[in-house]
């Protein structure tokens, strides 16, 4: 427990002052109820039980008086104590979530290809969700209850030297060891069934975040009952692990129940043979009773705060993942990037097998350069690496002549404008979605980007024209116009190379056309990699790389590579049959 507490303070370090007051605070309101209600109790009863010949009605008023003022107190400092341990431990998990997720902004593309996305969203949301309650709820506890607990010890201690009656004293605090134990062996267990609470968590997440994700698929291909059935089956698995959580939670309370239950029995008996005085005796009872209540309080923490460390477990081992993709220690200024681009024997793998072997090729400043290849030919690695996307693992990419880790990543990446099949678009309006090609463009430079794309005039015609919403993904625009939204992005970035990556669902001719068209306006002057499909573009290329298996088998003009690549010219024989 003492170390998943330490854990906890850690984090709250950055508001230590306001913990450590309401840590004050709370010891005041354990205080007053530990030894502030048993004193209270004893006086009151004291006249109450011995009544007669001592009533006085203004004593009893005077000490019935302590109760209001002593539940005032516990109250106000309860509340404060209370309300700055929630404000400094909802801090923690929104500095938490913040650290988190720009973390996850940094991390390369690879470390999506091991990571789900809805277990990274569980544990941005659920995993944190189970720390504030480990910080928050239970912080009260923590600063109350220990008081709490020393403060009725101390008024037993006191009965026990006033009234030579020690052995009241061992009735609580003999028994307390036996508590330790199964508390600590409970505790373990608990953190293990948190652990895999939480996990099942990330699976629901998961499926949801996939499911949700192919609503047009479950729909096309009647998947509902089998994803009925398979949600049901882990919203099953996600129930048997909650149950075992609230098992060994629960169990703690009644072990300490019932040693303290023992306790109470054997100060009641002892009590009775030595004959203490009634007031006394309710005044060893609450004691007693003050006790023992926050060890099962703290108990019950310690359980809680083994979930929350957990959880937090959970979370750092995000935070832990390096970004491989390394940042120069002295980074050369990108002004100077024209567009040539140059690879020097560059191998690269995904996992096991090599997705690009030994790849060479210099694309000069202002060439369209087109690669071609079948389907797994190495087309998009090879795009791919010159954003660095991926560091290769073995030979060198440059730009005009410097090596592309030399830059940092954020001024390479402001050099080159991607154009992909699929653009994503963000839910906002269209004219943020282009403005996402360059943060700081005006409204005007925004539509004369749209107007190059050609998608000026569709943008006019949507009922909010520019304001208007597109939809979770660009849901509510056709194919062709996202494709010219993502060209607008590319022209507004106005970057020396542009990569683009060109679409292989028909789009329908005229809708072709005016992508085409945009398109052909775009490349001017820049150095542009394309991964084409349709031979007309190929044809227009300035140089064509032909890919096969990883390795750039040969490269060249069209007339030069249909003469000499007979992979070449099958591709392009298949494609103008
Ligand atoms: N993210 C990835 N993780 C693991 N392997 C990958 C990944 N992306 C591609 N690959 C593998 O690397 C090889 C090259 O893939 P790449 O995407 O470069 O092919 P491509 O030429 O672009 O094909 P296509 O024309 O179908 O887009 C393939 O064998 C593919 O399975
Ligand atoms: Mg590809």
């Amino acid at each position: 427990m003492l170390k998943d507490l330490k854990l906890f303070l850690e984090l709250l370090r950055p508001y230590k002052r306001r913990v450590r007051f309401a840590l004050f605070i709370g010891g005041v309101a354990g205080l007053c109820t530990g030894a502030g209600i048993t004193l209270g109790a004893e006086k009151l009863f004291g006249i109450v039980l011995n009544g007669g010949s001592e009533r006085d009605l203004g004593q009893v008023i005077l000490i019935a008086s302590i109760f209001p003022i002593l539940f005032v107190t516990i109250g106000v400092s309860t509340f404060l104590s209370t309300y700055h341990l929630n404000h400094a431990g909802l801090a923690v998990i929104r500095d938490l979530r913040a650290e988190l997720f720009s973390h996850i902004q940094r991390l390369p593309l690879a470390f999506f290809q091991t990571k789900k996305t809805g277990d990274l969203i569980a544990r941005l949301t659920a995993d944190t969700q189970a720390m504030q309650y480990a910080l928050t709820i239970t912080g009260r506890d923590l600063a109350i209850a220990p008081l709490t607990f020393l403060g009725a010890v101390a008024m037993l201690a006191y009965k026990g030297w006033e009234h030579d009656g020690v052995v009241y004293i061992y009735c609580s605090i003999a028994l307390l060891p036996l508590v330790i134990f199964p508390v600590r062996k409970l505790t373990q267990k608990l953190g293990q069934k948190a652990k895999a609470q939480q996990e099942e968590l990330s699976s629901v997440t998961n499926d949801l975040s996939q499911n949700l994700g192919a609503a047009k698929e479950v729909r096309a291909f009647n998947l509902q009952d089998r994803e009925n059935r398979r949600f049901g089956e882990r919203l099953e698995e996600l129930f048997s692990s909650q149950m075992k959580v609230v098992k060994y939670t629960f169990a703690l309370s009644p072990i300490v129940e019932i040693i303290s239950s023992i306790g109470l029995a054997s100060a009641f008996v002892i009590g009775y043979y030595k004959g203490v005085s009634g007031e006394v005796f309710i005044a060893i009872f609450a004691a007693l009773y003050f006790s023992y209540s926050p060890i099962k309080r703290i108990s019950y923490l310690a359980g809680e705060l083994k979930k929350g460390a957990e959880s937090l477990k959970r979370i750092r081992e995000i935070i832990a993942e390096p970004n491989n993709i390394e940042e120069p220690e002295k980074p050369v200024s990108p002004d100077s990037i024209r567009g040539k681009i140059e690879f020097r024997e560059v191998s690269f793998s995904y996992g096991e097998s090599p997705a690009l072997v030994d790849a060479s090729a210099t694309i000069e400043t202002g060439c369209v350069c087109a690669l071609v290849g079948p389907s797994g030919a190495g087309k998009s690695t090879f795009a791919n690496l010159v954003p660095r996307f991926y560091d290769a693992n073995k030979g060198q990419t440059l730009l005009d002549g410097i090596a592309i880790k030399r830059f940092r990543t954020t001024d390479l990446r402001r050099k080159i404008a991607i154009v992909s099949q699929d653009p994503v678009l963000f839910d906002d309006t269209i004219a943020e979605n282009i403005r996402l090609g360059r943060l700081d463009a005006t409204d005007e430079e925004v539509r004369e980007a749209a107007q190059q794309a050609f998608a000026d005039d569709f943008i006019k015609e949507q009922s909010e024209g520019y304001d208007t919403i597109v939809g979770e993904r660009g849901a509510r625009l056709s194919g062709g116009q996202k494709q010219r939204i993502a060209i607008a992005r590319a022209f507004l970035r106005n970057a020396p190379i542009l990569i683009l990556d060109e679409a292989t669902s028909a789009l329908d001719s005229e809708s072709e056309r005016k992508v085409q068209d945009a398109l052909n306006k775009l490349v001017i002057g820049k150095t542009v990699l394309i991964i084409a499909h349709r031979f007309s573009t190929i044809k227009n290329a300035s140089k064509i790389l032909v890919f096969e298996q990883g390795k750039i088998i040969d490269q060249g003009s069209h007339a030069e590579l249909y003469e000499r690549c007979k992979l070449y010219r099958s591709l392009y024989d298949q494609q103008v049959s």
